[in-house]
């Protein structure tokens, strides 16, 4: 059985006090996804189930725990993608789903559409009976703090790239059937209505059973000039190898926009790959090979990073 799973919880400049925390919510993911694969179920199911853990986990940028806005209200994107044919869903700027990758799930399941946004993606989740969530539910003290700070500094001026928790998945069945998944609550401070790389097919996120599957983190308007997770896709398909695949991506990510960011990649074959801009990446990953899931903070060397 060839199954295979890797998620990302983000690839910034990762304080020391929040690694223990980022690599044990990753861990946790990964575990969840795993048991799914070894119990014979869709690369769909492992990356929701893990995908879950870690919006579930506050010390992520994704379901509760996210950044504020500009406003200071959490807008939650997320998408799904289906290797075996080519179905997403993806939905962007909900305030009141808890979970938002279950209803990009929904979406790629049980729409005719690819994406829904803001209200008309939330009267969708409540129509497929979803549970709508109060929008303070998903706002934690650590992130109310850092916006009150940055309001009390004026909180004006260009928005600048600082953490990147976004977290993802890639698995791979044992029917042979790749899947990915992305969610986030974007950048800190972003303007309301802001949408990033996350949910769009081909920059956050893609997968294709025929070529591989990736998902991104990182600064999200960098990732969508450079369709990223397509570009590590159509790299695998060229070099047959996931880890260089990764790797070539990013340093066109870095080279051509300056990228800060990072990707996860799996082949068809279940290889893995992973490759970062930033100084860390939170991941965790197990194959058919591994006895137990691996999970660290990935660190670039200062060398590399420039
Ligand atoms: N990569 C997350 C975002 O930019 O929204």
């Amino acid at each position: 059985m060839n199954i295979a799973i890797v998620v990302h919880g983000g690839a910034w400049d990762i304080p020391p006090e929040l690694q223990a925390e980022h690599v044990a919510g990753c861990r946790a993911a990964a575990e969840t996804g795993w048991a799914v694969l070894t119990a014979g179920g869709p690369a769909l199911d492992a990356v929701e189930t893990a995908i879950r853990v870690m919006e579930n986990h506050p010390v992520f940028d994704a379901g509760r725990g996210s950044h504020l806005n500009r406003d200071g209200e959490v807008e939650l994107d997320a998408g799904m993608m289906d290797g075996r044919t080519l179905m997403a869903g993806a939905v962007a700027a909900v305030r009141r789903v808890a979970n938002p990758i279950s209803l990009a799930r929904r979406v790629l399941h049980d729409s005719p559409h690819v994406f829904l946004v803001g209200a008309g993606a939330e009267a969708f989740a409540a129509a497929v009976g979803l549970p709508l969530c109060d929008p303070d539910d998903l706002i934690v003290e650590r992130e109310r703090g850092l916006w009150q700070a940055r309001r009390a500094a004026g909180g004006e001026g260009r928005p600048a790239f600082g953490s990147a928790d976004t977290v993802g998945a890639v698995a791979l069945d044992a029917a042979g059937n790749l899947a990915v998944g992305n969610s986030t609550g974007g950048t800190f401070f972003k303007h309301p209505g802001r949408v990033g790389d996350t949910p769009l097919i081909g920059c956050g996120l893609y997968a294709d059973n025929t070529v591989g599957a990736a998902a991104c983190t990182g600064w999200g308007e960098q990732i969508m000039k450079t369709v990223l997770a397509k570009t590590v896709v159509d790299q695998i398909a060229l070099l047959g190898d996931a880890d260089v695949a990764a790797e070539v991506a990013i340093s066109y990510f870095k080279r051509r926009v300056g990228g800060l960011g990072g990707v996860i990649c799996i082949s068809p074959a279940g290889q893995i790959g992973l490759a970062h801009s930033t100084p860390h990446m939170a991941h965790a990953y197990r194959t058919a090979e591994m006895p137990a899931v691996v999970a660290a903070i990935r660190r670039v060397s200062r060398k590399e990073e420039q």
